[in-house]
C-alpha cells in the first residue's frame, strides 16, 4: 500500500515553547510544509525540535535557513515523512533524529554530507518493515531503536564506509544472515540489545577488528553462541551478554578477546563454569556472573586472572563453592553476596589473593573453625548472614585486617577468642 501524503499548509498558530529560544525565520523555513504542533529550540544543546501531529513532506530547502547542529522531528500519531530528492541538500545539521514515522525516501535522493549521524526511532509498524537506508554514505553514527527488522540480511551497511556507531536495539531482529555487518571495517561500538534472535553464528562479526564495545543484552531467546562468534575481535574492550538464554560457556569462545577488559554474563541460564574459558582473556579486569544458577565451577577457572571485580552474587549454589575454584586468582573484590551459603567447606579458599571478599547476605549462622581457614584478603563482610555463634580460632588461620559483622545477632566482640590480632578492626554495629 502507498503511504497517502497529508499536506497541510494551512496556517496556523506556530507555538513557540522554550526557556531559550530563538527566533529564526521559521515561517520561511516552513512555507511548504505543515506548521509544526510545536517548535523548541534549545541553545544549550543546539537542538531544533519540532513537533508534528500529521505526516510531513519534505522539499528542496525546507530546513535550509535552520542553523541547529541537531533537529529533532517527532510525530504526536504515527505518521509519514516523505523526503524529496533534494529535501536535505542545504542541510547544515550534523544531526537528524525521526521519531514515529514511517519515511519514505523517494529515488535518486542526494545524501547530505554534512548529516553524520541519523536516529530512526518506532520508525516502523508490524505492516510495513523498516529498511535501511543505504544512501546515507557519509554517516558516523547510525541508530535505529523500536523498529521492525526482522531480517538483517547480507551487505546490509556495505556503502556505509564511516560508521563509528551502530545502534539496532528493540528492532525485532531474528535473523542476522551472514556477512550483514560486512564492511564496517572502522565500526567501534554495535548495540544489539533487545532483539529476537536465537543465535551468534560463526564469524557472524567478521572484519570488526576495531571494534570496541559489543552489547548484546537482553535478547531473551539468545541460546546459542557458536565458539567462533567473537573470531578476530582484537580491540574489543567491553562485551555484554546480560539477560540471555545462554546456558553454556563452551572453551574457546572469547580465546580472540586479547583487549577484553569487562564481561557481563549477569542473568543467563549459565550452570557450569568450566576451566579454560577465561585462559587466554588476561586482560580482563571485571566479571559479572550476578543471578545465574551456577551449580558448579571447575578448579582452576580463573586461574590467570588479576580483576578487580568478581561477581558471583545471587544464585551461585551451595555445592559450587568447592576447593580450589578460586586457585589462582587475584581479585580486588570478590561478591559472593545473597547465595544463602550454609557453610563452606575446607579448600576453598585456596590461591585467592583478595582485597575485599562480600559474603553479606548468606546464611553462615555459625561460624566454625574451617569456612575461612586459609583465607587471604584484608577485608571480609559478613553482614546479614544471622551470626549467632562464632567458634574458637574462627579466623585465626587468615590474613583478614578487618571483618564486617554488622546485621547478625552478634553481641560482643571477642578477638582473641577467635583468633585474631588486637589490629583487625571488627565492626558489628
Ligand atoms: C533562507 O533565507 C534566505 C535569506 O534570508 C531567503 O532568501 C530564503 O528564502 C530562505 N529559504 C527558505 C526555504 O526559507
Ligand atoms: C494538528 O494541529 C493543528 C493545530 O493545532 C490542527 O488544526 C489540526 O487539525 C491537527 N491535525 C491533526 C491531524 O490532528
Ligand atoms: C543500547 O541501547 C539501549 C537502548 O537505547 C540502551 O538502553 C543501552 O544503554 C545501550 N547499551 C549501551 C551499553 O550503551
Ligand atoms: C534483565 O531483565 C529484567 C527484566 O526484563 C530487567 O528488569 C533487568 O534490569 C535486566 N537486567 C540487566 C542486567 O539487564
Ligand atoms: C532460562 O531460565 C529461565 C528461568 O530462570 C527459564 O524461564 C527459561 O525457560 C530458561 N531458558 C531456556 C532457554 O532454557
Ligand atoms: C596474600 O596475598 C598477597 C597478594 O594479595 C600475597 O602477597 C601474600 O603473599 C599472600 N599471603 C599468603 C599468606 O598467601
Ligand atoms: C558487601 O555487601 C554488603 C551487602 O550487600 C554491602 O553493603 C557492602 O557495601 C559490600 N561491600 C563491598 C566492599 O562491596
Ligand atoms: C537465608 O537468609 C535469607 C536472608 O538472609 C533468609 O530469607 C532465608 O530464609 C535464609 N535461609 C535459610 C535456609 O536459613
Ligand atoms: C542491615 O540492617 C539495616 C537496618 O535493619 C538495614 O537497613 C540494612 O539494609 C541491613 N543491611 C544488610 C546488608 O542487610
Amino acid at each position: 500500500m502507498k503511504p497517502s501524503i497529508c499536506l497541510s499548509i494551512l496556517v496556523s498558530v506556530l507555538l513557540v515553547q522554550a526557556q531559550e529560544k530563538e527566533f529564526h525565520s521559521f515561517q520561511e523555513v516552513y512555507n511548504n510544509s505543515p506548521v509544526p504542533l510545536q517548535v523548541l529550540q534549545y541553545k544549550e544543546s543546539d537542538t531544533l525540535n519540532l513537533i508534528y501531529n500529521e505526516s510531513l513532506l519534505m522539499r528542496r530547502g525546507t530546513l535550509d535557513n535552520v542553523s541547529s547542529e541537531c533537529i529533532s522531528i517527532t510525530f504526536t500519531i504515527a505518521s509519514f515523512l516523505r523526503l524529496e530528492r533534494e529535501s536535505l541538500l542545504g542541510l547544515k545539521a550534523r544531526s537528524l533524529y525521526i521519531n514515529n514515522a514511517i519515511v519514505d525516501i523517494q529515488k535518486g535522493f542526494i545524501s547530505p554530507g554534512s548529516l553524520k549521524s541519523l536516529i530512526l526511532d518506532n520508525c516502523g509498524t508490524p505492516e510495513t518493515l523498516l529498511t535501511v537506508p543505504k544512501i546515507f554514505t557519509d554517516l558516523e553514527e547510525l541508530h535505529f531503536y523500536s523498529n521492525n527488522l526482522p531480517v538483517i540480511p547480507s551487505k546490509t551497511f556495505v556503502s556505509m564506509k564511516n560508521l563509528k556507531r551502530l545502534s539496532l536495539v528493540l528492532s525485532n531482529i531474528v535473523t542476522l544472515e551472514l556477512g550483514c555487518f560486512s564492511g564496517l571495517n572502522d565500526l567501534l561500538v554495535l548495540n544489539l540489545s533487545y532483539n529476537r534472535f536465537t543465535s551468534l553464528p560463526s564469524g557472524v562479526f567478521d572484519g570488526f577488528s576495531k571494534l570496541k564495545h559489543l552489547y548484546v543484552d537482553n535478547c531473551h531467546d539468545l541460546k546459542q553462541i557458536d565458539v567462533n562468534a567473537f573470531r578476530g575481535m582484537d580491540s574489543l574492550g567491553e562485551l555484554w551478554l546480560q539477560n540471555n538464554s545462554i546456558d553454556s560457556l563452551q572453551v574457546g569462545l572469547f580465546d580472540d578477546l586479547r583487549s577484553l577488559a569487562a564481561l557481563s554474563l549477569e542473568s543467563t541460564n549459565i550452570t557450569h563454569i568450566p576451566k579454560g574459558v577465561f585462559d587466554k582473556v588476561k586482560t580482563l579486569r571485571v566479571i559479572y556472573l550476578k543471578n545465574n544458577r551456577i551449580t558448579s565451577i571447575e578448579p582452576n577457572a580463573f586461574a590467570v586472572l588479576n580483576l578487580e571485580s568478581l561477581e558471583l552474587s545471587g544464585g551461585l549454589s551451595q555445592d559450587a563453592l568447592a576447593p580450589g575454584i578460586f586457585n589462582g586468582l587475584t581479585v580486588e573484590d570478590l561478591h559472593l553476596r545473597g547465595n544463602d551459603i550454609r557453610e563452606i567447606k575446607p579448600n576453598v579458599w585456596d590461591g585467592l589473593f583478595a582485597e575485599n571478599v562480600n559474603l553479606s547476605s548468606n546464611n553462615l549462622t555459625k561460624i566454625s573453625v574451617e569456612y575461612f581457614a586459609g583465607l587471604n584478603t584484608t577485608t571480609l563482610y559478613l553482614l546479614a548472614n544471622g551470626i549467632t555463634e562464632i567458634a574458637q580460632n574462627a579466623f585465626k588461620n587468615t590474613h583478614v585486617k578487618e571483618i564486617d559483622l554488622r546485621n547478625n545477632t552478634i553481641k560482643t566482640v571477642e578477638k582473641t577468642t577467635w583468633g585474631l590480632p588486637e589490629s583487625v578492626k571488627i565492626t558489628i554495629e
